[in-house]
């Protein structure tokens, strides 16, 4: 079972194999910030790949683009990020810990169901198969108590939300009696509004230099090159254009590892469609995007679509897919129907008629989008505390740490590893090495018993190893090793090529 335990695990193990570091540890870090190492930055280089591929490479009517990310400060008026990209936050005044009230509220809410879930289990043990559970939570009175909580406290959230009412939101935090997981207390200050974007400045410090800001999403990149990408790409509606890069946000409850970070990487893509099909186009993508998480074999009930209560400012409707992370379910990616909320702005802004001329009615329009966003981080995440498994293995029950990442993602495929270091097994091997290290990611080792060569490219999650021993010199055979089963078979040396290359294409996942 993953949990936040398991979560501290894949955290210490994400280091100590290379996976993430905390961002200038040797100055003890910088908060919400981190590095990736050796083989961090393959797995990530890989879920690109993945993610790339099904978007661009799959789809004739989807391009791709890489944005800068300074970007002039005017797109972010217009994008409305200066006005209303913000986080609504309360501060406790005994712990001094500030905290966003929104969260406060839904994590409040979220107790009460864990508390109806745990009375429907142990109803669901007394009664075994009798059990009915669309009766006991219709009739059971302390389940209807707690159920009717719930909707008053979603009914007034919403409201507060869409009235964008502060005062409201901290009644509610007051009169429901949310405390601070610190100190305890229910002595909040007034909640404030708290603009997420970082800005920095142009140029030198001249005294008319111009605030700029880190972009705080990549999509207004994409829309701002909409009229060059149709034009220059003859792009028909509707179409796509996708992009990955960095984003950043001056997130206030920055905790839980790569969940929410400071500097943070998207895999965004705005599909520009003739007004009237959103509909239509937003299911189609919501189900894209599930089966594309669905392909890694993580689990259907690892997953599950979650529509928004609060809308961000440019979206008309909005699904997050939420994925069963150690800390809980919690939003890994967004689908947005954005309308034609971000083309209209850029026109009242910049003064330039960002149309589509629709050759079918004779017609021009703005364009309407839906959005897929996912955080490449958050996939990282979703993929390394999956794939962290602790087995006991052999005789004397010895734990072993293996990472079952699915092969087309591992950093590593295959790892060569000659049985000694004598006897010419090293040559052999090498050879082997350097003839299959054009086609993927491989290591070559030798040092150590081969029980712990194992071990380690289990625990960084190698799919493959090919060992080179005495036999080999005899018939030419190597032994492939697997790693989630441990099964080991004789394998020919001209064999080991196509055998590894199929078992580790990208294409077993988008297939
Ligand atoms: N363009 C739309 C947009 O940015 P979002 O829901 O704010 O929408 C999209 O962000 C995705 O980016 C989220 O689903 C999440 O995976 C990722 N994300 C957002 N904030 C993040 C943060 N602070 N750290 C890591 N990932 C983040």
């Amino acid at each position: 079972m993953k949990n936040s335990n398991t979560f501290k695990k894949v955290i210490s193990h994400a280091k100590e194999y290379g996976f993430v570091f905390q961002s200038s540890e040797i100055y003890d870090g910088l908060s919400a910030v981190y590095d990736y190492g050796q083989n961090g930055v393959e797995l990530k280089n890989n879920i690109k790949k993945y993610w790339w591929d099904s978007m661009v490479k799959l789809n004739d009517n989807i391009v791709g683009i890489d944005s800068a990310i300074f970007m002039h400060p005017t797109v972010w008026k217009a994008s409305g990020h200066v006005g209303a990209f913000n986080d609504p936050l309360i501060d406790n005044k005994d712990s001094k810990k500030r905290y966003r009230a929104d969260v406060l509220i839904e994590e409040h809410r979220e107790k009460i169901l864990v508390k109806i879930n745990k009375d429907v289990a142990k109803a669901q043990k007394r009664f075994g198969d009798s059990f009915d559970k669309e009766q006991f939570l219709t009739t059971n009175g302390r389940i209807i108590a707690r159920q009717k909580k719930i909707d008053k406290i979603s009914e007034r959230y919403q409201k507060a939300l869409d009235n964008g009412n502060l005062h409201e939101l901290k009644q509610i935090i007051i009169d429901y009696g949310i405390s601070c997981p610190v100190s305890g207390s229910k002595n909040w200050t007034d909640v404030r509004q708290f603009n997420l974007m970082f800005d920095t400045r142009l140029g030198s410090l001249s005294e008319d230099a111009d605030v700029i800001y880190l972009r705080p999403e990549t999509a207004q990149g994409i829309f701002v090159n909409y009229l060059n990408v149709q034009k220059t790409g003859r792009m028909r509606l509707p179409f796509g254009i996708a992009q990955i890069g960095k984003a950043f946000r001056n997130e206030i409850v920055a905790r839980q590892f790569i969940f929410r970070m400071r500097e943070f990487e998207q895999m965004e893509m705005q599909f520009f469609i003739s007004p009237g099909e959103e509909d239509k186009w937003f299911e189609f993508w919501k189900e894209k995007r599930i089966k594309w998480h669905l392909a890694l074999g993580f689990g259907n009930d690892n997953y599950r679509f979650h529509d928004h209560e609060k809308l961000a400012h440019y979206a008309s409707a909005a699904s997050d897919i939420e994925f069963n992370f150690p800390i809980g379910f919690k939003e890994l990616e967004g689908i947005h129907s954005r309308g034609d909320f971000d083309l209209t702005q850029h026109i009242k802004f910049s003064g330039k008629k960002i149309q589509y001329f629709d050759h079918k009615i004779n017609k021009s329009y703005t364009p309407y989008v839906i959005e897929t966003s996912i955080g490449l981080d958050r996939m990282f995440l979703s993929v390394l505390s999956m794939a962290y498994t602790e087995e006991n293995i052999g005789k004397n029950n010895e734990k072993r740490v293996v990472l079952k990442i699915p092969p087309a993602l591992a950093p590593i495929k295959v790892a060569v590893l000659p049985l000694l270091k004598k006897d010419g097994l090293p040559e052999t091997a090498k050879k082997i090495f350097n003839e299959i290290k054009f086609d993927f990611n491989c290591q070559y080792e030798e040092k150590d018993s081969i029980g712990r060569r194992y071990r380690r490219q289990d625990a960084i999650g190698t799919p493959f190893c090919i060992t080179i021993d005495h036999q080999t010199k005899i018939d030419n055979t190597v032994t492939l090793r697997y790693r989630d089963s441990m099964k080991q078979e004789r394998l020919k040396i001209n064999e080991v090529q196509r055998t590894i290359s199929e078992k580790v294409l990208m294409k077993n996942l988008l297939n």
